[in-house]
Parts: C-alpha cells; sequence; structure tokens
C-alpha cells in the first residue's frame, strides 16, 4: 500500500524539476548576451531598432522626443546585458517605455531578437562621455546672465515656461542639447516622461487674442477640439473656449531664444552643458 504514493511522489518531483528547467531556459533571460560584439548581429538588432524603437529614441539611438540617448553610458536602469535586455523585455513602468509586445503592432520581439538590439545598442554606445566645461561656471550663466532658470526647473529652483531640465543632462546628447541652444525651433521638447499617450503635446508656441482684445502669447499645454490650454509668459495658466477667442494662432517658432555665440559662446556653451550634465554638482571637467 505504500508503494504507490511513493512512485507518484517521485513522479511530481520530476516534474517540479522539469517544469523549472523550461522556464529557467525561456522565462528569464541567460546572464550572458550570445552575439557579444557580432557586428553581423547588430545591423539585425539595427532593423528592429529602427522599426520599433527609433520612433522615441531617435535614429542611431542618439536620443529622440519622447526617449533618452542609448548611446551613453553607463544605463540608468543597470549597465550590464542582461540588465538592458530586461529594461527592454519589461520596460520602465510610470514612463513611456513599454515592455517589449505593448506597441501598436502588438507583436513582441523573440528573445533572440531581443539579443540583437541588446548588440545593437552595445555597438552604437559611447564610452563615458565627456563634455569638457567648468560646470560652476555654466551654474552662474545658468541663474545668472544667459538666464535659463527664468524658463526653466532645475531640480526644484527655476521657472516652469519651458520643460523641466533636471533629467535633460543625462537623457540627451550633448549633440541635442547644443542645437536646442542654438536652433530651439528646429526640433520642439516634448514631455519625456509622460506616460504612454498616443499623442505627447510639444512644446508650440501659442498667440491668443481675447474678444476684450487682451494679448497673451505662451506654450501650448493641451488642446481638443473646443478648448485650449496654455501658460503664458509670467507662468498663468490659461483654458479658453476656441469659440470665444477673436484669435488664436499656434506656431512652431520657440519661444525659447536662439543662443547664438555672440549671445552664449562656445566655451560658456560648454560649462552650461557641463552643469546640466553633471546634475548641477558642479566640478565636471
Ligand atoms: C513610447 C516611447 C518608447 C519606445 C517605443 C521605446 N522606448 Fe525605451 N525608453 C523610453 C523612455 C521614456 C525611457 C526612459 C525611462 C526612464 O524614465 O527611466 C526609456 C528607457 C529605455 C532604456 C533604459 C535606458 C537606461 O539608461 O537605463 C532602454 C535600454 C530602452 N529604453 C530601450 C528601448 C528599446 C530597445 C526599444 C524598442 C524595442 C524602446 N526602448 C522603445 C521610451 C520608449
Ligand atoms: C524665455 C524662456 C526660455 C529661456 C530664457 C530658455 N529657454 Fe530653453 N526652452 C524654452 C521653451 C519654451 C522650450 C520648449 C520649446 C523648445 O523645444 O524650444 C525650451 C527648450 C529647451 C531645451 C530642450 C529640452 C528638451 O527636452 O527637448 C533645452 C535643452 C533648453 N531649453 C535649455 C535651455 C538653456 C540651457 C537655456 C539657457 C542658456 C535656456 N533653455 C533658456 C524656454 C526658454
Amino acid at each position: 500500500m505504500n508503494v504507490r504514493p511513493r512512485i507518484f511522489f517521485g513522479f511530481d518531483f520530476a516534474v517540479v524539476i522539469l517544469v523549472c528547467l523550461v522556464t529557467a531556459s525561456s522565462g528569464a533571460a541567460q546572464a550572458k548576451n550570445p552575439y557579444a560584439g557580432d557586428a553581423k548581429v547588430a545591423k539585425l538588432g539595427e532593423f528592429e531598432f529602427r522599426a520599433n524603437c527609433a520612433f522615441c529614441h531617435g535614429l542611431g539611438a542618439r536620443g529622440g522626443g519622447r526617449g533618452p540617448d542609448l548611446t551613453r553610458t553607463p544605463k540608468k536602469h543597470g549597465d550590464s546585458d542582461a540588465d538592458i535586455f530586461n529594461t527592454i523585455n519589461n520596460g520602465v513602468p510610470g514612463t513611456a517605455m513599454p515592455p517589449n509586445g505593448a506597441t501598436q503592432q502588438g507583436v513582441g520581439m523573440t528573445e533572440e531578437e531581443l539579443w540583437q538590439v541588446v548588440t545593437y545598442i552595445r555597438s552604437v554606445e559611447k564610452k563615458a562621455s565627456t563634455v569638457s566645461g567648468d560646470a560652476n561656471h555654466g551654474r552662474e550663466l545658468y541663474y545668472g546672465s544667459a538666464a535659463c532658470g527664468t524658463c526653466h526647473m532645475f531640480k526644484g529652483k527655476g521657472g516652469r515656461l519651458g520643460p523641466d531640465l533636471t533629467g535633460a543632462g543625462t537623457a540627451r546628447s550633448t549633440e541635442y542639447l547644443t542645437e536646442s541652444l542654438r536652433k530651439p525651433s528646429r526640433r520642439l521638447a516634448q514631455g519625456i516622461i509622460e506616460a504612454m499617450k498616443e499623442f505627447t503635446e510639444e512644446y508650440e508656441t501659442v498667440n491668443v487674442v481675447t474678444n476684450d482684445g487682451t494679448k497673451y502669447q505662451g506654450t501650448l499645454l493641451n488642446e481638443d477640439s473646443f478648448t485650449i490650454q496654455f501658460m503664458d509668459m509670467r507662468e498663468q495658466v490659461h483654458s479658453f473656449d476656441k469659440a470665444s477667442l477673436k484669435s488664436l494662432q499656434k506656431s512652431r517658432e520657440s519661444l525659447m531664444p536662439a543662443y547664438d555665440e555672440k549671445v552664449l559662446p562656445d566655451k560658456d556653451l560648454q560649462d552650461v552643458l557641463a552643469f546640466l550634465v553633471g546634475g548641477g554638482q558642479g566640478g565636471v571637467k
């Protein structure tokens, strides 16, 4: 009478081990990238990347309107190949970074394709981004003569007309930041931390004249068919019925003044970037 239960016990045990082995090999990522350093595989990964990721992370993974520059090291969410694999597979909850398979097509990438993308990201990484500026002087400019702080929050201090720049130094490439300063209208900023939405509002410029003739200028916050919300130059938020306005114009001309070489010479620009990239810590040389 004792024999049968034992047999069943043994059988169950074997099944449990089998199940464990199967989940270990297919569910969780193996710790090592099987294609590390393989240039051919990186090319395949680039193809995947263009289809699924460039939309947010930009061509060449150098950062776009909605996703950070992935050529930066070390990565914020873990810098090993396995960490990057998991970030791509699981997404970053609470941010626009979707889990694998959650994009429009709804078709997830296979484990093999995920490793291809990881290999691609590795192939475009730049080793330790170097900004050769004086971060302390950058801070003086930021809050002083360059007046960035009148429009931009940095670590809780500054204005609100433009986007918060606390994370910009790590999320954006220096090329992107430089272009933002030299030619602000070329590519308008979008909310980067915004939850996944079909459309994120860009920082378009709004010019409004109300029925009693009052004029406002500001940055767009939100808009639907009937109403518009924007923040004016004094950081007042307005909401209007479009039908009640005498005129409403939107433009892609940024409210940020262009900082050309005369206003902000290259050396000063480097200092401001060093301040932003160094997270305001100072001393980044
Ligand atoms: C809808 C926009 C969007 C799409 C699509 C998207 N990402 Fe992201 N991704 C983000 C955002 C936003 C973050 C930053 C999350 C945070 O705040 O830490 C991010 C973060 C990451 C990170 C972490 C970077 C770090 O420093 O740790 C990796 C890696 C990454 N994405 C890879 C990818 C890959 C590969 C794809 C395509 C399969 C992809 N992303 C698709 C928006 C996106
Ligand atoms: C008069 C207000 C104003 C001033 C002054 C100003 N900015 Fe801006 N800035 C904006 C607005 C509005 C935007 C969003 C539209 C755009 O992308 O140009 C912006 C966008 C940016 C962006 C792009 C952010 C992103 O996520 O894409 C960066 C970087 C930036 N500003 C840095 C600076 C720095 C550095 C200074 C000082 C040298 C500065 N700004 C001065 C209003 C201002």
